[in-house]
């Protein structure tokens, strides 16, 4: 896989000339959503007004990751004279970029494609590494693939417009990164405000965030192995996630994660000996900033049955899970039975005041 080029901008019309300018390439295109058209891609209008750039808007939100939505950005690159070398730009959140990457990935077998991640989820996560995809059949990202950007550009001038759900939403992705890699970066992030925000220090946190994604990325692109460690918090956060949506109380994806969190370093802790006090630290963390989803004993079966379809378990039996012996100990592949689970889920419960 080719890797990709993760440029930290200062001047995003300058910087994007100048990546824009080194990418060799016939029609342009860039891909926002109704948002990020409003929101953002003003920001661009100097660059813009004196390119000839074919501009796709697609419907916000993770809901519109969908096949129509697909087919309508392919529609619009025939019938707007893409070719194999045309290129296009993807500017907003992860759904932009997944959407966009795969609509990349999969027209005429594979055009080059910059992400310019609009929220901190993107930016931290969704924009780089390569996962593409689009949800399916009420399954997130059941159909995608791996196809890097040429290039993602992170400026951090949107972070300074996100409201603080937005920032905590990224912000967990950030903590499961800091919980892979170190005690040290881990004490740092523990230390956020999300009530009054020092962008300076978090623009920091982010390109460290970003770093430690890379590393783990470089190691293994098509996870086989260590980038299965990017997968905390996940399991348990995909089911959280997708029950919200089915009981019609969507929540984001940063939020079920910091939940799975909770409950995956419960897991870590009774299977691979996480220690008692870290986990205490994070769980208040994240009790203190994301609140509580709410759900009872009930839900179990229901929460058990979406983790068992996760396409990272071998089979519907057992789930598959990435835990920690400690902060910076990634152990991958380790399985949890259905008692164990239901008892990260009271955990997960009594954590929150549930
Ligand atoms: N979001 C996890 C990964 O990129 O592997």
């Amino acid at each position: 896989m080719n890797m990709q080029r993760i440029i930290k901008s200062t001047n995003l019309i300058s910087d994007i000339e100048k990546i824009v300018a080194e990418i060799k390439h016939d029609k342009l295109f860039v891909l926002t959503d109704e948002h990020t058209a409003n929101l953002c891609l003003p920001l661009l209008d100097p660059w813009i007004a004196v390119k000839d750039v074919s501009r796709v808007v697609i419907p916000a939100n993770d809901t519109n990751k969908t096949l129509e939505n697909l087919a309508y950005i392919w529609k619009h690159l025939t019938q707007n004279g893409a070719t194999r070398h045309s290129l296009l730009i993807n500017l907003g959140g992860g759904m932009v970029t997944d959407i966009g990457g795969f609509a990349a990935a999969t027209f005429k077998r594979g055009i080059t494609y910059i992400n310019i991640p609009t929220t901190l989820l993107g930016a931290v996560d969704a924009a780089v590494g390569g996962k593409t995809g689009i949800n399916f059949e009420g399954f997130k990202n059941e159909i995608g693939a791996f196809y890097p950007a040429a290039c993602v550009l992170i400026s951090s001038r949107f972070f300074s417009s996100l409201g603080r759900k937005d920032i905590l939403s990224g912000f967990s992705e950030m903590l499961k990164h800091a919980l892979i890699n170190s005690e040290a970066e881990w004490k740092k992030l523990l230390t956020f405000d999300a009530g009054d925000i020092d962008y300076e220090w978090l623009t920091d946190a982010v390109f460290r965030s970003v770093s430690i994604k890379e590393e783990i990325v470089k190691k293994d692109p098509f996870e086989h192995n260590i980038r299965k460690a990017l997968n905390l918090g996940h399991t348990v956060g995909h089911a959280f996630e997708s029950f919200a949506l089915e009981t019609e109380r969507p929540v984001l994806h940063g939020y079920a994660v910091a939940w799975g969190l909770i409950s995956e370093l419960y897991l870590s802790h009774r299977v691979c000996g996480f220690p008692k006090e870290e986990l205490q630290k994070t769980v208040r963390f994240i009790h203190r900033n994301y609140g509580a989803f709410a759900l009872d004993c009930d839900d179990y079966e229901h929460l058990y049955d979406i983790m068992t379809h996760d396409k990272k378990n071998a089979n519907a039996s057992s789930v598959n899970f990435t835990l920690l012996s400690g902060v910076g100990d990634i152990q991958i592949n380790r399985v949890a039975g259905k008692d164990l689970i239901f008892q990260s889920l009271d955990f997960y419960r009594d954590s929150v005041g549930l």
